[in-house]
């Protein structure tokens, strides 16, 4: 017996892994964590399968499932949005599972902000111009910030940052955020990736109208230079002059062929 945690994707159900997808079908029982995991994958579950949805259930309650699928020798699926490594939950879970010795498992997830990336027909590392992703998010009821995770100490690097769980706030991000970008920095607003009703707002931090963040709340801020550039370098190497093991370059490669 297993709990296979299973990152769910983002919001479109094909957009699980084919690994996730087999576990969700093999387990008699599937804890889905709410209205952010697809209802769609669902349909995966074995006919029969006690599905339970975990949004109103405590962390004692979720584990008393666990506990009893153990006992009964029953494959739980264990679903959260996104992937398990960010925002899920996961870490207080397991700590209890090892605890009580069940096993578990953990199959990752397409993460809200790489949906988010592709929607926006985005690479957020541009060579020469960005070459860091900072997820984060700002303090909520549930969850302080630690002191050093400022968003005004991520924005003093110029990376590219994936705000999460904030758009309720998003006038306040862009207050913190201009000092160090710029008015004209691109900032897109991404609600529901991959969902079928996503949408998009490009502008910028000077223009951007803080008003959009009052409404649907599954939505990332991305903010930084790499977001519409076109001014950036290409990298090295797919440079024709490059000399690199799977394609020597030049009277003496540092990787002769065969090597
Ligand atoms: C509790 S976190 C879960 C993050 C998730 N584990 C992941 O890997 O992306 C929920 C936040 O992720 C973001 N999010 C999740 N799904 C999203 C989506 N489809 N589109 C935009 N943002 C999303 C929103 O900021 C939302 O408030």
């Amino acid at each position: 017996m297993t709990v296979h945690f299973i990152g769910a994707g983002p919001g479109a159900a094909d957009l699980i892994t084919l690994r996730g997808r087999d576990l969700i079908a093999k387990s008699p029982i599937c804890l889905y964590a709410g209205s952010l995991v697809p209802a769609a994958l669902l349909d995966f579950c074995p006919k029969g399968a006690r599905i339970v949805n975990t949004a109103p259930l405590s962390l004692d309650e979720i584990i008393a499932e666990c506990a009893d699928a153990h006992a009964k020798g029953h494959d739980v699926a264990r679903l959260h949005s996104g992937d398990l490594s960010v925002w899920s939950a996961m870490g207080e879970q397991i700590r209890r599972l090892r605890a009580l010795g069940i096993p578990f498992d953990v199959t990752p997830g397409v993460p809200a902000f790489a949906a988010a990336a592709a929607a926006l027909e985005a690479e957020l590392t541009l060579p020469g111009l960005v070459q860091s992703v900072v997820l984060t998010r700002t303090s909520g009821r549930a969850s302080a910030m630690p002191e050093a995770e400022k968003l005004a100490a991520f924005a003093a690097t110029g990376a590219t940052l994936a705000i999460h769980l904030s758009i309720h706030v998003l006038e306040k991000v862009v207050t913190e955020l201009t000092p160090f970008y710029g008015a004209d920095c691109p900032i897109a607003l991404v609600f529901r990736a991959s969902w079928p009703d996503e949408r998009i707002i490009r502008a910028t931090l000077g223009s951007v109208d803080t008003e959009l963040g009052e409404g649907e709340r599954t939505a990332l801020i991305l903010v930084g230079r790499a977001l519409g550039a076109t001014d950036f370098a290409e990298s090295r190497l797919y440079a024709g002059d490059y000399d690199r093991r799977f394609r020597p370059r030049g009277d003496a490669p540092r990787f002769p062929e065969g090597e």
